[in-house]
């Protein structure tokens, strides 16, 4: 059996039809296999944002395989490549933004966030949005807003509430009985809709003045890929904690709810151990996250975003497009119908190229490239796209 009869025949499935290429190597934006070669314009679904095995991941994870892999669960022994990574993520942010605490992936740090704002204020109420994504856990899924992936898995954690982005009238429904309200602050899988500024500081002072923690989801939209390490950072606000996970990894699984201290304190008494986890702030991933960090910085790839965005957005100029939305290197183009993104989809992979659809947006088709791709590798993934398009009219 070759490789692709063995992954239909031993390998659970997520759906009835796979992407299905088969992988051998990637490399910067480039993913090789046996039968063909695709520029990567998901990135793995806005992951490997320093491109596939960036030297200077890769370097950092061979000298942390090289001293341990794992020595002990999450929070009881000092390594240094957690303190590193979280001295560096913390000088990056607000002050009120001190602590952090590591975990596998974005479902479990939104698991974290749940269970804090609960333990911090004592009520249960989670105020979560239409459309939202928050992961595939119980209670992820639970404040997710995607109705129709959670039906079948009822009943989900109670005294979940969701609201409309951007509508003002249903900040009325944050009370004090509410503990928390999560929010993508750049709603991804909905298709890159953005809270306006203005509705964020209200949303901020609704929260302040009832006592709900305001968290922001920042697993897809944090880590540069917008312009600024977190998304928050270009708004006038400042969340109580944000969750990231992604691209924090460079392509290794890794999280992290945070928050400030006092917060994070409480997992430790009433009761303690109030959060716990084997694998979470592994030292591996965690020194590729402090490369990815790194990384961003030095190569000042934070810089380069609006050129991209903008070279991207001037030359997907076409009459099949209906509109364009992105913050950074964060794309949704949206097309007539689902059936024209599947079309287009399969046109592409084709053509050596790899874009992607949304759950929640299935007639806009999603580019998260790796930050550090080129104008000319851009230049061509938007000539087959562009290809693509024509072969639709
Ligand atoms: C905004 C957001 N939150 C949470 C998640 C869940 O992350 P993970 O798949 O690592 O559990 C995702 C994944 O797509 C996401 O986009």
């Amino acid at each position: 059996m070759d490789h692709s009869q063995l992954f239909f025949k031993h390998l659970a499935p997520t759906n009835p039809f796979p992407v299905g290429i088969e992988i051998d190597y990637a490399e910067g934006s480039w993913i090789y296999g046996p039968k063909g070669k695709w520029l990567d314009l998901i990135a793995g679904i806005a992951v490997c944002s320093v491109g596939h095995r960036h030297p200077n991941v890769v370097a950092a994870i061979h000298q942390q395989v090289d001293r341990y892999l794992h020595t002990m669960v999450y929070g009881e022994y000092v390594q240094d490549a957690n303190t590193r990574l979280a001295q560096k993520l913390t000088s990056l942010l607000p002050s009120t933004l001190d602590c952090i605490y590591l975990v596998n992936s974005g479902t479990e740090a939104n698991e974290a966030a749940i269970k804090m704002a609960r333990r911090a204020t004592g009520r249960s109420q989670i105020i979560s949005f239409h459309k939202s994504y928050h992961g595939n856990t119980m209670g992820s899924l639970s404040i997710s807003g995607n109705e129709t992936k959670k039906a079948a898995f009822r009943p989900l954690i109670p005294d979940v509430d969701f609201i409309q982005l951007n509508r003002w009238e249903d900040l009325d429904r944050i009370t004090s009985n509410t503990a928390g309200v999560i929010l993508e602050p750049v709603q991804g899988d909905a298709g890159v809709r953005t809270a306006h500024n203005d509705y964020l500081v209200a949303l901020r002072n609704k929260c302040t003045e009832v006592g709900a923690l305001l968290i922001f989801d920042e697993i897809q939209c944090g880590v540069g890929r917008t312009g600024s390490w977190y998304y928050f950072q270009q708004t006038p606000v400042v969340p109580d904690a944000f969750t990231t996970a992604k691209g924090f990894g460079g392509g290794l699984p890794i999280g992290a709810l945070v928050a400030s201290k006092e917060l994070h304190a409480l997992w430790a008494h009433a009761p303690m151990l109030g959060h716990i986890t084997t694998f979470g702030g592994n030292p591996v991933c965690s020194a590729s996250a402090l490369a990815v960090l790194e990384t961003i910085e030095s190569e000042k790839l934070m810089d380069q975003i609006p050129e991209k965005a903008n070279f991207i957005r001037s030359r997907l100029n076409h009459p099949q497009i209906l509109e364009i939305r992105n913050e950074g290197l964060m794309f949704a183009v949206d097309l007539k119908s689902e059936e024209e993104v599947g079309k287009l989809f399969d046109y592409c992979l084709q053509n050596g190229v790899i874009i992607y659809r949304f759950l929640s947006s299935p007639s806009s088709f999603r580019m998260a490239p790796p930050l550090t791709i080129s104008l000319e590798e851009l230049e061509f993934g938007m000539k087959v796209i562009l290809e693509g398009l024509n072969v639709l009219k």
